[in-house]
């Protein structure tokens, strides 16, 4: 029997998460305070060797962003941004963790900033989270009390604020640079990259963006060393993940794993296994993300492996698909997602999105060898999408699209 290996969420569900003295007495804070009596960049050279990587859906290496962020600038202000927008479909593993253990999340902030030289935090929250909203600002307010947020912190030069600011309900918005200009108070449209946020970010200054999840990470990490980090999870993506099992399963939750357990180890020892007669399809990393099939479900569930196969871990949601669904409409609705989410300001994406939903809805009707050439031209269509547009939103729809006709083209053409 395969156990949860919880990193990111042990103090979940054992704590009061409205209690910062019972997160102190499970050792909570001792990490931060370990951390100010090293210098910052020994901090993100531990994290570069745990091997961490970004849990927000991309899996860049933490470490280098940290390292990057502090080399900017020395001397000038610089700003750390938590990404709890938390805005992919399937994907509620933030909000457990602001939920449960409020102050994992401020330690590993306060971790963060000391070790790139940032003196101001925003924690940018989907709007919806009422509850991570008033854990977070209960949380902070208890942390500026003991000293460890505000000024001279814990005896030394070291003074950090820190603001939750809740979104409004934009799923682009969780992409950083447009999070950077939603938390400007801007209308949420992306800026191009480069400039990254590590060198121009929240009003042009070096900023420092990581996925709560991430965040999560860094006091553990501190603690126990990189060696220990790495002993979990595979040699390449390190640690554990929180994977957001949900769709044909007996038990839907929230389980936190090595990286790399398999696909039929995820749905049968933690989900109880599929509801139905048997599985259909797997839709892994959320909207922006690719459908498996059965022929992968012995494929460890690692950011490389997935890759490799075609497929992405995106932000750990998996969406079990019985015998009974139809892929068509599931695809259907995805497009619809990003047709209502794309926010119009270039025309590959504005114009794009809307005609390759259009086109996938009359699929249904067309004869076999029409649907055919129809999928080849509406991939064609997202492919040449993916490299005009603007931002990575415009670059989503072939994943899924592509993944379902890579894996699934006998069905779409014929099991109508
Ligand atoms: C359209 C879009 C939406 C995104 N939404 C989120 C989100 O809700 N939460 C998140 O952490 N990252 C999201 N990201 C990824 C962020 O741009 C960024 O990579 C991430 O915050 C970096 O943190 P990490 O390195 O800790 O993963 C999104 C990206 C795109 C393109
Ligand atoms: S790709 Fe889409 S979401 Fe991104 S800027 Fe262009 S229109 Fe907006």
């Amino acid at each position: 029997m395969i156990q949860e290996k919880r990193i990111a969420l042990r103090n979940s569900g054992l704590i009061n998460p409205e209690s910062i003295d019972e997160y102190i007495q499970c050792g909570g804070y001792q990490a931060f305070a370990k951390a100010l009596t090293m210098s910052p960049s020994d901090i993100s050279e531990i994290i570069i060797d745990s091997g961490l990587r970004g849990r927000g859906g991309a899996g860049f290496p933490t470490g280098t962003k940290e390292k990057s962020t502090a080399q900017t600038c020395i001397e000038c202000l610089k700003y750390i941004v938590c990404n709890a927008d938390e805005g992919e479909p399937g994907t509620f593993k933030d909000r457990i963790i602001m939920e449960t253990d409020p102050h994992n999340l401020i330690e590993g902030m306060l971790i963060a900033a000391w070790s790139v030289g940032a003196s101001v935090g925003y924690i940018y929250v989907r709007g919806e989270y009422h509850l991570s909203i008033e854990r977070l600002n209960i949380a902070i307010k208890q942390a500026e009390k003991k000293g460890f947020i505000g000024e001279n912190i814990l005896n030394t030069d070291f003074s950090f604020t820190l603001e939750v600011k809740p979104g409004a309900g934009s799923y682009l918005c969780g992409e950083e640079l447009t999070l950077i200009e939603s938390l400007e108070g801007k209308r949420g449209y992306p800026r191009i990259k480069p400039p990254f946020p590590a060198q121009k970010g929240l009003w042009d200054h070096p900023t420092l963006i990581n996925n709560v999840e991430t965040l999560a990470n860094f006091a553990p990490i501190i603690l126990y060393g990189a060696d220990w980090y790495k002993s979990f999870g595979t040699s390449k993506s390190p640690g554990t993940k929180i994977f957001c099992l949900s769709g044909d399963v007996k038990r839907p939750g929230y389980y936190e794993v090595d990286m790399g357990i398999t696909l039929i180890d995820l749905i049968n020892e933690f989900g109880g296994g599929v509801n139905g007669n048997s599985i259909k399809s797997i839709l892994i990393g959320g909207a922006a993300g690719t459908f498996a099939s059965i022929n992968h479900l012995n494929l460890p569930l690692d950011f490389d492996s997935l890759k490799e196969q075609g497929l992405t871990l995106g932000s750990g949601a998996v969406v079990v698909m019985n015998e009974t669904r139809d892929l068509l409409e599931m695809l259907t609705s995805i497009l619809d997602f990003f047709k209502h989410e794309s926010c119009g300001k270039c025309i590959p994406c504005r114009l794009g999105t809307a005609q390759i939903l259009n086109i996938t809805e009359r699929i249904q009707e067309m004869e076999p060898k029409e649907r055919e050439s129809t999928f080849i031209n509406i991939i064609q269509q997202a492919e040449i999408m993916a490299k005009t547009s603007l931002c990575p939103l415009g670059q989503s729809p072939i994943l899924p699209l592509k993944s379902l006709w890579v894996n699934f083209a006998n069905e779409l053409i014929n099991k109508f």
